[in-house]
């Protein structure tokens, strides 16, 4: 689908009111690591919980009376129609507010907003999933429905870098994922005395990796802008064109309805023209050729 503007987006329709704030419960909280936690909200309208569908990328807005409204990615399985997880870094007055609360607390949710991955194009093809950080929890919906129709697919890579080994998120679940395909490389900033692994900028597991059939390989990234900047340099060092790389990006949020121009980029509202983009729809508002 293109939109006036020009900008391709792969899920961009409202499928619901996009005003409409939805209560919902904080049905289980999952410390990952400091500072940052998954919520698992559950709708208190069950009629609006079985009407709930996301695509993996996507996002909602979470509104916290008297503290904010805020955009945060769904981190969860497209499949889970019981709860929707949303993981959390304390950034300010918002997040801050929600780390107080507890279990069976109440608050806000409308959504989903915004495009998706593109999953229908991984099919027949190599996927690899670069990212750093924070970057991971959008990709994760992404990494379950990989997983779940993995014959449908080519090699699965996740490429993921952190600021040391303390703070890579959802280390549990790396041994299922490498179990049920997903080849998982990691690398951090510092390391400490019992970390084995790789020690470098998350590109270059990038530049490393092996099989890399530049012609039937989708690439999907997600982290800071400056990461995002080399990791589609290396990628197009590699052979991979424009078309091939999409990536997710983020701005400030306040409507999520492409009213405010808050999140404009160039011609594009990142919150409904995004916030996944492929590449050379937004290659002249990220240049990386000036690196
Ligand atoms: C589409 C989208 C998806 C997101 N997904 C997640 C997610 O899954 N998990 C998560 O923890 N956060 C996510 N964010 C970021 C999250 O929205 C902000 O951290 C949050 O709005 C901060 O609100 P606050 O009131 O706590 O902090 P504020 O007081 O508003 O901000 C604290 C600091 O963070 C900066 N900041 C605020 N919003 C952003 C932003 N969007 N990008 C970069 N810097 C920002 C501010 O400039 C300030 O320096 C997402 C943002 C977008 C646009
Ligand atoms: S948040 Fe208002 S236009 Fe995108």
């Amino acid at each position: 689908m293109t939109g006036s503007n020009g900008i391709e987006s792969t899920v961009a329709q409202f499928s619901s009111d996009p005003w409409a704030t939805h209560c919902v419960t904080i049905e289980n909280i999952h410390r990952e690591i400091a500072g940052v936690a998954t919520y698992d909200l559950a709708f208190r309208d069950k009629s609006v919980a079985d009407a709930f569908r996301f695509s993996p990328g996507q996002f909602n807005m979470l509104y916290l009376p008297g503290a904010g409204e805020i955009a945060i990615s769904i981190s969860d399985d497209p499949a889970n129609t019981q709860s929707c997880a949303h993981t959390i870094r304390v950034a300010g007055n918002v997040t801050r507010t929600l780390a107080s609360m507890k279990i069976g607390d109440t608050l806000g949710l409308r959504g989903p907003f915004g495009t998706s991955w593109p999953m229908a194009q991984c099919i027949g093809r190599d996927v690899v999933m670069i990212t750093g950080g924070i970057g991971l929890p959008p990709l994760r919906p992404a990494i379950y429905q990989l997983l779940r129709d993995r014959r449908l697919f080519g090699r699965l890579s996740l490429l993921y870098g952190a600021r040391s080994p303390d703070t890579l998120l959802y280390q549990d679940e790396y041994d299922r994922w490498t179990e049920n395909g997903l080849s998982v490389a990691t690398t951090v900033d510092r390391s400490d005395a019992n970390w084995r692994g790789n020690v470098g900028v998350v590109t270059m597991l990038m530049d490393q990796l092996r099989d890399f059939d530049p012609r039937n390989t989708v690439l999907m990234c997600c982290g800071p802008e400056v990461m995002l900047r080399f990791t589609v340099l290396s990628a197009l060092n590699r052979g991979l064109a424009m078309e091939q790389i999409w990536v997710s990006m983020e701005r400030n949020m306040q409507c999520a309805v492409g009213h405010c121009g808050h999140c404009q980029l160039g011609p594009a509202f990142i919150c409904k023209d995004g916030p996944v983009f492929r590449y050379d729809k937004i290659a002249p508002y990220i240049d990386v050729k000036g690196l």
